[in-house]
């Protein structure tokens, strides 16, 4: 039996050369905000897939994700060229465990990513249950350059509508800009200046870290966090770095 379902693109959303939403309708099943699908085209004769998280949130009425061309890559410079009414295969199920089912009781939660993996972060933001859950919301997003730093009408709906809870640090690390913080998020760990940009402490038992991305920041920021005392969280034994690498 197929892994796949047919589906149709109904909105490429072209942010920069690079940097593209697919928004597709398809009907797949149940997923949760922070998990991953599969989107997959027939190249030579066969279906080339490739794993992506939803930017959208379950109750939204199609599916969305947020990818950048990998130079040479295989299936995202295809994905790149679609058009509404374009056919596309969507995979049947849903995976992965950067969700908030997996992140224990904390006052606060920090989303820490690299590029498109802050996708997932902004499918958990759209539902209900961080700002339930959690005293203070942070979404970090690091980039080379400024227009990479993109949903920004939605991020700003985040800050109108939860302007006490929720907290939003970019980072821009190949040009100058007088509104983000400048190199990458290990060096401003370490150096204090992410916290006091938000103006929070990460402290073991009182934070949770979701980490996404580039697998060297992933590692890079755990490093930093576990000589904070911070351990990795596992189901067998619960801690505050949740991660998920994009390669
Ligand atoms: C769990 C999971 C979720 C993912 N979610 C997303 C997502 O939401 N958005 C997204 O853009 N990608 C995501 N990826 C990566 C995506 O699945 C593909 O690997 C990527 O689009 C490249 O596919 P390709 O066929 O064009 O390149 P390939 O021919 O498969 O080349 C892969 C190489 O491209 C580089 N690469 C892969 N992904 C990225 C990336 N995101 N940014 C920079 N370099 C990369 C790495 O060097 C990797 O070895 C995810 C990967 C995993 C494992
Ligand atoms: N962004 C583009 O314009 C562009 C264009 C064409 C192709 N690509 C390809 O697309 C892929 C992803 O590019 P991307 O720009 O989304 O992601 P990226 O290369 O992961 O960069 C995103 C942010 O992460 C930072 N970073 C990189 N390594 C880090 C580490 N070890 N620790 C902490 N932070 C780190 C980068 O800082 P630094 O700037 O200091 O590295 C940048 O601020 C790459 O394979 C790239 O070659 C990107």
């Amino acid at each position: 039996m197929s892994n796949w379902i047919d589906a149709e693109v109904i909105e490429n959303i072209h942010w920069t050369d690079t940097l593209y939403s697919l928004k597709v309708k398809g009907d797949i099943g149940d997923y949760e905000a922070g998990q991953f699908g599969r989107l997959g085209l027939m190249i030579d004769d066969q279906i080339v897939g490739r794993p992506y998280s939803f930017v959208s949130a379950p109750h939204e009425d199609y599916c969305e994700f947020y990818s950048i061309v990998v130079e040479k890559g295989l299936l995202s410079p295809p994905l790149a060229k679609l058009k509404a009414g374009d056919h596309i295969y969507l995979g049947k199920k849903a995976n992965g465990f950067l969700i908030l089912n997996e992140i224990p009781e904390s006052d606060d939660l920090w989303m820490i990513s690299t590029g498109t993996g802050i996708g997932p972060f902004l499918s958990i933001l759209k539902t209900e249950t961080p700002w339930k859950r959690f005293k203070k919301c942070v979404l970090v997003h690091a980039v080379r350059t400024a227009p990479e730093l993109t949903y920004q009408e939605l991020i700003n709906e985040f800050k109108q509508q939860h302007p006490d809870q929720f907290e939003y640090a970019p980072f821009v690390s190949r040009e100058k800009t007088d509104f983000a913080l400048p190199d990458r998020i290990p060096k401003a760990l370490k150096k204090g200046k992410l916290e006091d940009r938000v103006n929070l402490k990460i402290e073991s038992g009182k934070s949770q870290i979701m980490l996404c991305g580039n697998p060297d920041m992933v590692k890079d920021v755990r490093e930093t966090l576990e000589k904070r005392g911070l351990t990795k969280n596992l189901r067998k034994t619960p801690g505050s770095i949740s991660t998920e690498n994009y390669w």
